[in-house]
């Protein structure tokens, strides 16, 4: 199939609310999906400039044309592609689809070509079009992150970064730092944590198949320094809210513990067994709720890490179709189910036991907040450490807190 038709059909779904990465994923024995990929993120990237740039310039709404309009003026901004193959190939392609409409699309992206300078200048005047962040977004950092709030933008513009977990049980850190030496990957070392420079495909990844490491964006490594700073001690284990797995593993590469990982959505859950076969390990995986205790033997806790679902905020560079789907509402829902998790999973940890709270989310909302709400209602709550790291060109936003019942 005509890629453009797939890059459309995969925009027209996430604009209507799909997950970007499961649509994108479906598309992925398409000779030319890493092109596809490239243009769907991208795109979604800089949605609100683009989308800018198209009201202006197609005067007559017409939702046919519309999407083929965004993606002619992302390639002619924002890629290397000739202006003339893309009008060419645009043209063609329009002519295919909605025959007659070929010569609006001519006419559209030449005018974007000739005011395509003048257009760009114009983003400057609003944060929205600059950073390509929905209103209520920009406000709300800007309240909780005062002079930090810009960075944070301007982070949420960057590609993602590429964090690698090593797993201690097979390798230790110097020797594979000297491995991808030798095989020249440059990287860059953050606070003990490994971040490869320049992405590239997992097959290309020293040592990945066989379990030595782990694709794992370094803000989410932080659990094990939450963990080791506090010399937190434990032998059973529940990882409330665990696919795809990331944390599950990290966990079980370096603590000798029994681990139960609890995953509402079943199809997830074999992303789960997936990492845990590659690199060896096991943990009783089980398809329950964690609202309720519908899916629990009864037998309590030492440990539990609630890394909770969430806006996801902190994530937007790997996510950027966040920008576009999320609502402000959405985070008073996620507020919600975030506290009827704890609350429930209060109740499964023993006294003396400890939780990790976790969002990928920066909203005080999700996190301080919570923990104070938490504090008022929960017996026994005692906050002992916080980590919050902020989206960074070296990895994404997290927070975590560390909670001690008793
Ligand atoms: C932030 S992700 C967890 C990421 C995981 N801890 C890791 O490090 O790879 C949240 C997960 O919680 C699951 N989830 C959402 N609501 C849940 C619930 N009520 N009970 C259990 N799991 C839930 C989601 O399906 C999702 O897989």
């Amino acid at each position: 199939m005509n890629d453009y038709k797939l890059i459309i059909e995969i925009l027209k779904k996430v604009i209507s609310g799909a997950n970007l990465n499961e649509v994108v994923n479906e598309y992925k024995n398409e000779v030319n999906y890493p092109k596809i990929k490239s243009i769907t993120y991208n795109l979604i990237r800089y949605y609100y400039s683009i989308e800018y740039f198209t009201n202006k310039l197609l005067t007559k709404k017409n939702p046919n044309l519309d999407l083929i309009i965004k993606v002619g003026i992302y390639e002619l901004w924002l890629t290397e592609k000739p202006e003339y193959a893309i009008i060419n190939d645009l043209v063609e392609y329009t002519k295919n689809e909605f025959n007659g409409l070929q010569g609006v699309i001519n006419a559209v992206l030449r005018k974007f070509i000739l005011q395509k300078n003048d257009l760009v200048e114009e983003l400057n005047k609003d944060y929205k079009l600059l950073y390509n962040l929905p209103d209520w977004l920009i406000t709300k950092i800007k309240e909780q992150y005062k002079t930090q709030a810009l960075d944070i933008f301007k982070s949420f513009m960057l590609p993602p970064s590429f964090g690698i977990r090593i797993n201690p049980q097979k390798i230790t850190q110097t020797e594979y730092l000297n491995k991808l030496t030798n095989e020249n990957i440059d990287y860059t070392i953050i606070n003990n944590k490994i971040v490869i420079n320049k992405a590239i495909s997992v097959q290309k990844i020293p040592m990945f198949n066989d379990g030595y490491v782990s694709i794992q964006d370094i803000a989410a490594q932080y659990l094990l320094d939450l963990i080791n700073k506090n010399d937190i001690k434990f032998k059973n284990v529940l990882d409330a809210c665990a696919a795809p797995g990331g944390k599950t593993c990290q966990i079980l590469e370096n603590y000798k513990c029994i681990l139960t990982a609890l995953e509402v959505n079943k199809s997830r859950l074999s992303r789960i067994q997936e990492n845990l076969d590659r690199l060896n390990l096991s943990a009783k995986l089980i398809n329950g709720d964690a609202t309720n205790k519908k899916w629990w033997d009864g037998y309590k806790f030492d440990f539990i890490l609630a890394d909770v679902p969430c806006s996801a905020i902190g994530t937007i560079k790997r996510n950027p179709d966040i920008k576009i789907v999320r609502r402000e509402i959405d985070i008073n829902n996620f507020v919600n189910i975030q506290r009827e998790i704890v609350t429930n999973l209060w109740d499964l940890l023993s006294n003396d036991g400890y939780m990790v709270y976790s969002t990928c989310s920066i909203l005080n909302e999700e996190n301080e907040d919570n923990i104070n709400w938490f504090k008022n209602s929960l017996s026994k709550f005692k906050l002992i450490d916080e980590i919050k790291i902020l989206p960074s060109a070296n990895s994404d936003g997290l927070y975590y807190a560390l909670i001690k019942k008793g």
